[in-house]
């Protein structure tokens, strides 16, 4: 069975219940009749073009490439705001602590490139698109069942254990690391701040801290703002489970229903991570 790439874009959605495209997910050139896939974390021009010489139906990418999906990024940061006030902190706090991020999103899609990948497949006419949050939503679920499973009184150590057994976790290069505070902390009340566009920083996750979460979970943090953290923190924690490794989680997923539907999917830029 050959799909269009409304199909698949409303695949990925169907993975997570959605109804709506979120704003950082997009198709750049459609496509009917697609049986073959070049699937990958970053898809830009040269794998654009690797994808048309190579004949696949579609290039298919995570992360954003350009036009609203770029542009229009920083809506999808709403999310951050909805996941701090799930677990208790207030909503103007909650704005405050994404401001900065917001402002840095905005400004940096302004003056983006935003023609630049999209251009080159429309000139080869290659089919290309781009699913970003759906994906990332199926980590975060996979993410809130591992914390949900914890036993009250677990360190961190533990969480981070359990984390580690995720397959693609665990098939990753790429190891969990405890960025602020310790695996020998307890684990207490565990905020997973994924599938909301980018890491929150170190304003997002003190705005947790100081309304009584103990452990973060990111899946990338910079070098700066973990050391900001750790600087003013000893009993709370920062547990990062590696960018690629947990956003081929999603992925991973999507190939697998993309493959029972007829489209046979060519996993690269990390997302063959995890799959046997
Ligand atoms: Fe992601
Ligand atoms: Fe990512």
């Amino acid at each position: 069975m050959a799909l269009s790439t409304d199909e698949i874009m409303r695949l990925s959605l169907d993975l997570v219940g959605w109804d709506e495209v979120p704003a950082d997910s997009q198709i750049y050139v459609p496509g009917e009749g697609i049986e073959s896939a070049l699937v990958g974390i970053d898809l830009e021009s040269p794998e654009v073009q690797l994808a048309e010489r190579e004949g696949y139906d579609l290039a298919l990418a995570h992360h954003p490439v350009g036009e609203r999906a770029r542009l229009d990024f920083s809506n999808v940061l709403s999310r951050q705001v909805e996941f701090m006030t799930a677990h208790g902190v207030p909503t103007g706090e909650a704005e405050a602590a994404v401001s900065e991020l917001r402002e840095r999103v905005e400004l940096g899609a302004h003056s983006a490139n935003y023609r630049h990948d999209p251009s080159v497949a429309e000139l080869l006419d290659q089919p290309y698109m781009n699913v970003h949050l759906a994906p990332d939503e199926i980590g975060r679920r996979r993410f809130v069942e591992v914390a949900e499973g914890m036993d009250a009184g677990s360190s961190v150590g533990e969480f981070v254990t359990a984390l580690e057994e995720i397959p693609e976790l665990a098939a990753a290069r790429t190891d969990v690391e405890v960025r602020v505070g310790s695996e020998d902390n307890d684990l207490g009340e565990v905020a997973v701040h994924h599938a909301a566009g980018t890491n929150g920083g170190a304003d997002v996750a003190r705005a947790y801290f100081e309304n009584g979460v103990d452990t973060v979970l990111y899946i990338h943090v910079g070098a700066g703002d973990a050391r900001e953290l750790s600087e003013e923190y000893e009993k709370k924690n920062l547990v990062v489970t590696g960018h690629i490794a947990s956003d081929v989680i999603g992925l991973n997923t999507l190939i697998d229903a993309l493959e029972d539907r007829g489209v046979e999917c060519t996993p690269i830029s990390g997302c063959s991570i995890g799959r046997s």
